[in-house]
């Protein structure tokens, strides 16, 4: 049994999104209570006729997202398929090579996933990753045995065939990250073993510069020397010539939008978040006046966040856009509402009638574009089939009973950094792609109890302190979240000579790969001295302030 983690990738939560900004989670409710159509083979934005891409072929580890990372890093367009995807949908992506991932089953288990038939009849390179090695050994007619012992971390990898193509430009010694319990005691016919650790006498096997087993991982980090053996994969076993690049996606994309739109009419709910920034973007240079985005301000939204983004997208790019100014009706729907799940609901429900009311005011509508990006996709495999078909609530106020919006998806095969290279290249400021993650309920869930207007407008001051001073200590990329809390809790001070009852103040920042786990951030004592200093000398009302200093889990990025 293979030692990587069981668990596979997390599940995805109704709060959380993978990629961590709002649009996601708001745009698939928006799609769900509109009855949208999941599009039929989201081809659209990927490499046309001399595209090549490698095919990773996900036996469930927990890294196989990230092999597609490392390969799209060398410039190669890469996408992650199930065993059982069958060779049209793969031939469609012009395969130059196969890589095999991990995973957790052991190849002796009935039922463990192998691999396809045209793995092997397609005569394309291919490179089995741990569980991976263990399936091409298996297949081949080799001898894989459960390991008495397992092997799980660092180990020194030594090359006993230092002229292997994989190996080029590689010391002769390198540290490897291991995470395996089976192995491979006999090679399958015609293969060579070609690299070795203390642990692993056949760390590495090789057939014909064109089969290869990896018994350690390239692709984490901890395999310092990995990207060069997937880079060599790519470029020197497989012959890729490395055209993945955002021009080429976004030249590609547009051709495709235009085509895939035609005369039709697209909106799409703007936040100011990067993905639907990107979405806009990308779609109004494709289609122009076509596109009318609905920008929903709920009211909670950070100080000066609904003229920055107006800025950009309507004087800037010339955009269509329908703004609402539903604040006091947010407010209303939360009077009274104190319980984080409620509020929750409560302003996703309120935003999707907002949004529809003004999606029908605009007439005929053909697409709803959405900021769905490939970890989305891959963690919702399930539910994104053609045959997923939503249909509408009719219990959504005002909806029209069929109301059936086709899906945009432009960003559906792009990572988070890549939609941060498309949206510098289409122009947009750097501020708006390196936007911090933003909850869709907005300073709601960061007013812990009833929210007010007072409240709101408290937390938008002290909020602009930390954003202020994080940026001016150029800490700002580096987090990945970092706000403040307005707790229902109020405390005893004094300033000058009087006595203060004020409101306590929560700073909360936090360094995170994918917000499913986060760890409180080691701000310096000086910038959080400032912000403290700041926060109880400019925001009235507030006369403590405190630094969270809980990581997640146990606790949450938000407070509710
Ligand atoms: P938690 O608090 O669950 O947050 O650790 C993880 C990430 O998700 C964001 N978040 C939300 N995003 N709607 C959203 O669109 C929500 O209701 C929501 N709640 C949390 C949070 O900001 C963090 O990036």
């Amino acid at each position: 049994m293979a030692k990587e983690k069981a668990k596979g990738r997390p599940k995805k939560c109704h709060r959380v999104t993978t990629s961590g900004d709002i649009e996601v989670s708001t745009y698939l409710e928006i799609a769900k209570e509109m009855g949208g159509e999941q599009p039929a083979a989201a081809r659209e934005a990927i490499p046309s006729a001399e595209r090549e891409a490698i095919i990773v072929i996900d036996f469930g580890s927990q890294y196989s997202l990230l092999i597609a990372r490392r390969v799209r890093e060398c410039q190669v367009y890469c996408e992650l398929v199930n065993p059982d995807t069958p060779w049209e949908k793969i031939a469609r992506l012009n395969p130059k090579g196969f890589i095999l991932s991990g995973g957790p089953a052991s190849v002796y288990t009935p039922g463990a996933p192998l691999a396809p038939a045209y793995i092997y009849e397609s005569h394309l390179p291919v490179m089995g990753i741990c569980y991976g090695m263990q399936v091409l050994a298996h297949q081949l007619g080799g001898q894989v045995t459960p390991g008495t012992k397992h092997e799980y971390g660092h180990a020194v990898l030594h090359l006993s065939a230092a002229n292997s193509p994989l190996f080029a430009d590689l010391p002769g010694s390198s540290p490897v990250w291991m995470s395996h319990g089976d192995k491979i005691e006999k090679l399958p016919p015609g293969f060579i073993d070609l690299a070795y650790t203390e642990n692993s006498p056949l760390a590495v096997m090789g057939k014909d510069d064109k089969i290869f087993g990896l018994q350690f991982h390239p692709e984490v980090a901890h395999t310092p020397e990995g990207k060069k053996i997937l880079k060599n994969f790519v470029h020197r076993v497989c012959g890729c010539k490395g055209n993945w690049t955002m021009s080429n996606f976004i030249q590609d994309s547009l051709a495709s939008i235009q085509e895939q739109v035609g005369k039709g009419k697209v909106i799409n709910a703007l936040s100011g978040g990067v993905d639907s920034a990107v979405v806009a973007t990308l779609i109004h240079r494709a289609v122009g006046d076509q596109l009318t985005c609905i920008f929903v301000n709920h009211g909670m939204l950070r100080r000066e966040e609904v003229e920055r983004t107006f800025n950009v997208f309507r004087l800037n790019l010339g955009m269509n856009i329908v703004y609402v100014d539903a604040s006091q009706r947010f407010l209303k729907r939360l009077t009274g509402v104190t319980d984080p799940e409620t509020k929750r609901k409560a302003v996703g429900g309120e935003f999707i009638r907002v949004f529809e009311e003004e999606a029908k005011k605009i007439g005929k509508v053909d697409f709803l574009a959405q900021g769905t990006l490939y970890p989305d996709v891959i963690e919702s495999a399930s539910t994104t089939s053609a045959a997923a078909k939503i249909k509408t609530h009719h219990n959504v106020g005002g909806l029209p009973a069929k109301m059936t919006l086709k899906l945009l998806e432009p960003l559906r095969y792009l990572f988070k950094d890549e939609v941060r290279k498309v949206g510098l290249a289409l122009g947009l400021p750097e501020e708006m792609v390196w936007r911090q993650p933003f909850p869709g309920p907005g300073l709601a869930i960061r007013i812990i109890g009833e929210v007010t207007r007072e409240k709101i407008e408290i937390l938008q001051a002290a909020d602009w302190v930390v954003m202020n001073e994080i940026k001016k200590a150029n800490l700002y990329r580096q987090l990945w979240q970092s706000f403040a809390i307005l707790t229902d809790v109020r405390s005893v001070g004094v300033m000058g000579d009087y006595r203060t009852y004020g409101y306590l103040v929560a700073v909360r920042a936090v360094t995170s790969e994918d917000a499913m786990t986060a760890d409180w951030a080691r701000l310096p004592y000086d910038v959080l001295a400032r912000i403290s200093n700041r926060i109880v000398n400019e925001v009235p009302g507030v006369n403590r302030v405190v630094y969270d200093i809980t990581s997640k889990p146990p606790s949450t990025i938000e407070w509710e």
